[in-house]
């Protein structure tokens, strides 16, 4: 219990600090008297998690740092130190490694769920952008980091993705690796943005991400604007309710359960069957000999499989980074009446259900190896319809028959 006597002296030092930073205020702003729609569901638990796992592979990664060593020679090696020597070391290069795959199976919900309920069209469209900001700058991360272990498939992997620039443009090839091959100069250079320059500018963009999405407030699975309606008195809106405690209180049951599928996977199946850790990654890095099968790591593969299901290199290198970047023009693609699905009709249903088909077929795919006889047409056929969910949008989207938007959030 505080008596009162300490209960002034919390807040003369609250009004020390707020004389001299917006603490107060801050809270208020963006926690306390932030009035989110009271009918988020199980997708809106993907944001506050996003923000829990970068916190996670922020301090992982800090340890991981303390042991090892960005050096051709001994990277490999440093590795096996911290899985067998270092105190906990295998639970910290673990929790890394599952991290990594966890970032973006929430990343990939997380805009699964802007997608469903139209979160980035008006006026969201700049929280749309920011986060498209930050999964460009995750996948550049993820990749660096992964060339770190100096292993077969972080070697070879890292060949392959930086040679695609070949097609494109060889000097800009050889301006990424630092050399003619992946090499020393590579792995030091891609320490230095895994470690310090991409960790700073996803920190700021995920801070920029939320300051967005605050001034404009949260859309919500019915997708009606919960700001039309507001208290004539308090000004509060209607269909609103106070971030925290409510909404505070809600996440921390996704964090639970969340940590214990995160736990289950780093204390049972870290290599989660090779597609969060692979197997050729146990061994050296040998710059002589190739692995048979080079595939990148699961996040990457239908992206990949766009890569590979064009026949001509440039091309398809071309078609990979649209494929990426086109997130980029949702906002301005989409025509329907309504932003969420819930009221959507038959045409963008079913666009939107041949699009997330497709997207996973894509992922299995590029996993496959090319030579097997069905690869390359499905792979061809689900790139086809991965870019019509698209280009094709502004069309089905206008024609789509929508059902009546409600006035008012429904539970
Ligand atoms: C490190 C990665 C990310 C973090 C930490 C993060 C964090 C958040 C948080 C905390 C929210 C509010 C809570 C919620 O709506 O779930 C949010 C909303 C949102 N985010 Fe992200 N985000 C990340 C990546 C992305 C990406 C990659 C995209 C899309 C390309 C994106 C698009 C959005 C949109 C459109 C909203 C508003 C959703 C709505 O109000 O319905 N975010 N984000």
């Amino acid at each position: 219990m505080s008596t009162a006597s300490e209960n002034t002296k919390l807040a003369q030092a609250t009004q020390w600090i707020d004389a001299r930073f917006p603490m107060s205020s801050l809270w208020r702003d963006h926690i306390s008297e932030y009035y989110a729609p009271k009918n988020f569901n199980f997708w809106y638990y993907f944001g506050s998690l996003a923000m829990l796992v970068l916190v996670i592979q922020l301090v992982t990664g800090i340890f991981l740092t303390m042991n090892y060593k960005p050096d051709a020679r001994f990277a490999f090696a440093s590795v096996e130190y911290i899985m067998r020597d270092v105190n906990y070391g295998w639970l910290i290069r673990y929790m890394h490694s599952t991290g990594a795959s966890m970032f973006f199976v929430v990343v990939y919900l997380h805009m699964c769920r802007g997608l469903m309920y139209g979160s980035y069209r008006k006026p969201r469209e700049l929280v749309w952008l920011i986060g498209m900001g930050i999964y460009l700058c995750l996948m550049g991360e993820a990749f660096m980091g992964y060339l770190l272990p100096w292993g077969q498939m972080s070697y070879w992997g890292a060949q392959v993705i930086i040679s695609l620039f070949d097609a494109i443009s060889p000097p800009l090839a050889l301006w990424i690796r630092g050399d003619f091959v992946v090499s020393d100069a590579t792995l030091n250079r891609f320490f230095a943005f895994h470690v310090i320059a991409l960790p700073l500018v996803l920190v700021g963009l995920v801070l920029v991400h939320i300051i967005a999405l605050h001034e404009v407030g949260s859309n919500n699975p019915d997708g009606v604007e919960i700001k039309k309606h507001k208290d004539p008195v308090t000004h509060k809106p209607l269909d609103g309710i106070n971030f925290h405690p409510y909404y505070t209180l809600k996440d921390l049951v996704g964090v639970s359960v969340f940590l214990a599928i995160f736990s289950a996977v780093v204390f049972f199946a870290p290599e989660m069957g090779g597609y969060f850790l692979e197997a050729n990654n146990f061994i050296p890095a040998d710059p002589m000999k190739t692995p048979p099968h080079i595939a990148p790591v699961w996040y990457f593969t239908p992206y990949y499989a766009i890569l590979r299901a064009i026949p001509q290199k440039q091309l398809g290198v071309i078609a990979m980074g649209a494929a990426v970047l086109i997130f980029l023009a949702l906002p301005w693609l989409d025509r329907g009446a309504v932003k969420s699905i819930r009221y959507r009709g038959t045409l963008y249903k079913t666009a939107f259900g041949m699009f997330i088909t497709a997207f996973l077929i894509l992922g299995y795919m590029g996993t496959q190896d090319p030579n097997l006889w069905y690869v390359n047409p499905v792979s061809q056929v689900c790139t086809a319809i991965y870019f019509a969910f698209f280009l094709l949008m502004p069309i089905y989207s206008k024609l789509d028959k929508t059902l009546p938007e409600p006035d008012r959030v429904t539970s």
